[in-house]
């Protein structure tokens, strides 16, 4: 397996090629927020949490690092006042599936107009049934606001006997759209 050197926040760190920057983070013990990130599953790049700011080749951009493959030489910061930002309008966003990073990023409340079970969008539930439990029995239904997981219609209701995606939805919506 062949590695590749980077910089995480001043620290030289070996990745394996094809690694994501979040796994050679993780792997090398340093932090990033995620929220539609799930290791058993493939990468979704939809909440923008994990944001970082990299530099390559003498120029700085913000890439979410569980999409951005490592790269010989890349320079990773995870938490420069450009990164603080986003994250915190992202939490406030996507409250109050965000709620558990509130107090890192200093957010006591949503600007925006947020129910208590929004459903964030990071797709974890959807996902899970179909990659985990190749059941494909949920999908992200309509546009913009509309826009929901809702059950595939017809498919048989085995989802009491399974309620595994129940755990791993962070704004309690899978929950409460059950009723
Ligand atoms: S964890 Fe990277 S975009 Fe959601």
């Amino acid at each position: 397996m062949e590695l590749v050197t980077i910089q995480i926040d001043g620290k030289p760190v070996q990745a394996p090629q094809g690694a994501t920057i979040l796994q050679a983070a993780k792997a090398a013990g340093v932090g990033i927020p995620t929220l539609c990130d799930d290791a058993r599953l493939e990468p979704y790049g939809a909440c923008r949490m994990c944001m970082v700011e990299i530099q390559k080749r003498g120029r700085t951009r913000l890439v979410a690092s569980c999409l951005y493959p490592v790269e010989e030489g890349l320079t990773v910061q995870t938490e420069t006042d450009k990164v603080t930002r986003i994250r915190r309008m992202i939490v406030e966003l996507l409250w109050p599936a965000t709620q558990r990073f509130a107090k890192q990023y200093g957010v006591t409340h949503s600007r925006f107009t947020t129910g208590l079970a929004d459903c964030s969008l990071c797709g974890l539930c959807v996902r899970y049934c179909a990659e985990v439990k190749k059941k494909n029995v949920l999908y992200l239904k309509g546009r913009g606001i509309d826009r929901k997981p809702a059950l595939v219609e017809g498919s048989p209701l085995d989802c009491a006997n399974c309620g595994e995606c129940f755990s791993l939805c962070g704004s309690g919506w899978v929950v409460a759209s059950r009723g």
